[in-house]
């Protein structure tokens, strides 16, 4: 299995092994306004000493005491094994060859190395239950600009027999507060990243996937922590944390009998025993946290920097707008269809053109959701010309050209699933189930990674044109099976599965190190910073209500930055709420993210493509630079009961930024809303610009005139927007 370490990138290594309880025995790691520490005891164990604001001088850690009687379970250990004094849910468990279901971890020494710019430093602690011969490696990274800590652990077994492991969490975080504010996200199909708080008593809190595949649709591996207060955006002390995962996981939030939360974070032990041979290693995922003592904004804006310049893959490039066929053809087109949704994607100024479902399958046409999957040939009666002549087509208009494709997944009505039984996820002897009338390919075998890759490949090199790939995955795991892997090793499935899937991204991108990813999974079911790490962005959600939308890509950028969100302008009444809501206020909202349309373009009026035509034009030149690189900072939230929803993102240098502004409910004719604005200079002086206006009219009275900083941020703006689902878009920029 591999690691995550970049060695490469390493320089400067230091080995430590501290004496223990002196001066020395604290390992404390920094970034530029936090610290992280750990203490080496009399006993060899590591303790988990402090998560917070940056403290320069740690010796006080040494010798620091906590009134705690030892024979009511240990302090907070740094990574508590199953076993001795430990009571509350462990990071990691194991069950020895000799039936010991103890682990008892000691402090072997540790490691230090700097990155060649110097702004990320790895500390990897070094811990073994030197009786059972299991070596752990605890893995922190450092990531000073960016005020984040990632944290994964490397488990060796050096047992002379197999041992297997029950729990191996990436991660365990005890936080001391008076009270603790959970925010996490939940959802569903089309309702994904709503966003729910709650005050933690005693007891477990879990935020889990057990499904496999679609992970994130119901809740998603991220947090948000606030303490001693309900979070705030500019005020408040806020832990957030996201883990670097595709499969299943699980977040824990004890709050045990001293009132202390032990956070334990990474993969989902569910049914997932696994059994480690001598010498071998498994390798648990990154958990990314970050500290901040001035609110939510603050936590977002670090998390969405260290995403974007160490986990989303090419973050730094524009990504095209673009027009997908998905709910303007559904299943129902064919070259004609197509060939005029690219005249017409052209001629309102979208860059790309991406065609959906729909155009595989000969023996077994998909020309529904029930039959075709697995069969990536080009389906001859629809676009006897193949998929070539299309790309040609998109590039001589000047457009980009994007497919899509769902290879993990089979219909029974396929010729693949004809040919290869062996490769589909089933338990022996039982009812295969379909979701969507589709199975599960078995990524943990390594024949079913060639498969996908070949297939990609092939793709991929009949029409070399390709700039783009949406990668979907339909349904999650169930009465799941290899035929693959032995029966002790069954439950090995969930996380091979999943790095299995990583193995074939990893192969896919240095082959294809340009294409651009995106990763949808039924709209938001695999919307985490593992994906992130091969894919340019996400399908927020199957939703393309502009209504609905607020809230997703609210929640959505809580924790992932906007550049990865993809945000369609769709028909309406809209396809799945049945809403109708203006051009002007789909556009105002899709503009929040990615911008692309998803719709028949000729139910357009000429008044309306002149609408999109403007407004993509604008998007292009004003707003994209900004949402993609900006900070974020949200003014008002739409879950607070104003029924208004107000953010903005400014540029870094802080000389221009886009605000959007969205009336959720009718306000009556009293309620308009007021904001300040955030992330300015208060010296700079800026024009304040609507845009998107429809015949010209502004809801701001001081459209097109200059205002400073400082009058801005403290009086800032006020609007007329009272009607449900009104909004406003104003571009600001430094007057120089
Ligand atoms: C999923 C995706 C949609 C679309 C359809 C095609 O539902 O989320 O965007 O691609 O599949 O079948």
């Amino acid at each position: 299995m591999k690691t995550y370490f970049l060695l490469a990138t390493l320089l400067l290594a230091t080995t430590h092994v501290l004496a223990q309880k002196g001066d020395d025995s604290v390992i404390a790691l920094h970034t530029s306004h936090t610290s992280m520490i750990f203490s080496v005891a009399a006993d060899s164990c590591l303790y988990f000493e402090y998560y917070g604001d940056r403290i320069e001088d740690c010796t006080p850690f040494a010798h620091k005491q906590t009134y705690r009687r030892s024979d009511y379970g240990t302090d907070a250990l740094a990574y508590p094994a199953a076993g001795g004094r430990f009571f509350n849910e462990p990071a990691l468990a194991a069950v020895y060859p000799d039936g010991d279901l103890n682990t008892e971890l000691k402090y072997t020494g540790h490691t230090d190395s700097l990155s060649a710019d110097g702004n990320m430093k790895q500390t990897t602690i070094s811990l073994a239950d030197l009786k059972q011969g299991l070596h752990v490696s605890l893995i922190f990274k450092a990531y000073s600009r960016e005020d984040v800590f990632t944290a994964s652990a490397l488990i060796r077994n050096l047992n002379k027999k197999d041992v297997r492991l029950t729990r191996f969490y990436s991660s365990y975080l005890p936080v001391k507060a008076n009270s603790y504010y959970l925010n996490t996200f939940y959802g569903a199909w089309a309702q994904e990243m709503c966003m729910e708080q709650s005050k933690l008593t005693h007891g477990i809190k879990s935020v889990e996937s057990k499904k496999g595949v679609r992970t994130t649709h119901t809740e998603n591996p991220s947090f948000m922590l606030s303490l001693d207060a309900p979070l705030q955006e500019e005020a408040g002390r806020v832990i957030a944390g996201a883990l670097a995962w595709s499969g299943n996981y699980k977040l824990n939030f004890q709050v045990d009998e001293f009132n202390l939360l032990g956070i334990s974070a990474g993969i989902n032990p569910f049914a997932s025993d696994y059994s480690l041979r001598r010498n071998q290693c498994l390798a648990t995922p990154e958990m990314v946290y970050t500290y901040s003592s001035r609110g939510a904004g603050q936590a977002t804006r670090n998390l969405h920097d260290y995403a974007r310049n160490y986990v989303v893959y090419d973050a730094q490039t524009i990504r095209p707008t673009l027009l997908n066929s998905w709910e303007g053809a559904y299943f129902d087109f064919n070259e004609e269809v197509i060939r005029k949704m690219i005249d017409d994607a052209a001629e309102i100024g979208l860059e790309m053109f991406v065609l959906d479902d729909g155009w595989f399958g000969n023996k077994y046409p998909r020309d529904n959701s029930k039959q075709g999957l697995g069969d990536w040939q080009t389906n001859r009666t629809k676009l006897p010309n193949g998929i070539k002549s299309l790309a040609d087509y998109a590039t001589q208009k000047g457009l980009k050209f994007g497919l899509w494709i769902e290879p993990e997944m089979v219909n029974p009505r396929s010729e693949l699933a004809e040919q290869h039984p062996d490769w589909i996820v089933k338990a022996q002897g039982r009812n295969i189930p379909t979701i969507r009338g589709q199975w599960l390919l078995d990524l943990s075998n390594p024949q079913v990674q060639d498969f996908i890759v070949n297939t990609f490949c092939r793709i991929m090199d009949e029409t070399p044109n390709i700039a783009y790939i949406k990668w979907d995955a339909n349904r999650h795991a169930e009465s799941i099976g290899s035929d693959f892997l032995p029966a002790d090793r069954q439950s090995h499935f969930w996380i091979d599965y999943t790095n299995g899937l990583y193995e074939v991204y990893r192969r896919i991108r240095a082959r294809y190190p340009d294409l651009i990813m995106q990763a949808c999974s039924s709209g938001g079911g695999r919307v985490d910073l593992g994906v992130l790490k091969y894919h340019q962005e996400v399908w927020t959600s199957d939703n393309t209500d502009a209504l609905s939308r607020v809230f997703i890509q609210y929640g959505t950028n809580m924790i992932y930055p906007a550049v990865v969100t993809g945000s369609h302008v769709s028909a309406t009444p809209n396809h799945q709420t049945g809403n109708q809501t203006s051009l002007k206020f789909r556009f105002d909202v899709a503009m929040g993210g990615r911008l692309g349309m998803e719709l028949q373009p000729q139910s357009l009026s000429p008044s309306e493509r002149d609408f999109a035509r403007q407004a993509i034009a604008q998007y292009k030149t004003l707003v994209r630079p900004l949402v993609m690189q900006g900070d974020l900072y949200r003014l008002l939230s739409p879950y607070d009961d104003h029924g208004f929803c107000v953010y903005m993102y400014a540029a870094k240098d802080k000389a221009s930024a886009v605000v959007y502004a969205y009336c959720l409910k009718y306000q009556g004719r009293t309620h308009f809303p007021q904001f300040r604005l955030s992330g300015l200079s208060p010296e700079k002086r800026y024009r304040v610009k609507e845009i998107n206006t429809v015949g010209n009219k502004s809801v701001y009275w001081g459209n097109g005139q200059v205002f400073s900083g400082q009058y801005l941020m403290n009086e800032g703006l006020n609007l007329r927007l009272t009607q449900c689902c009104s909004s406003a878009v104003f571009h600001i920029e430094e007057v120089r």
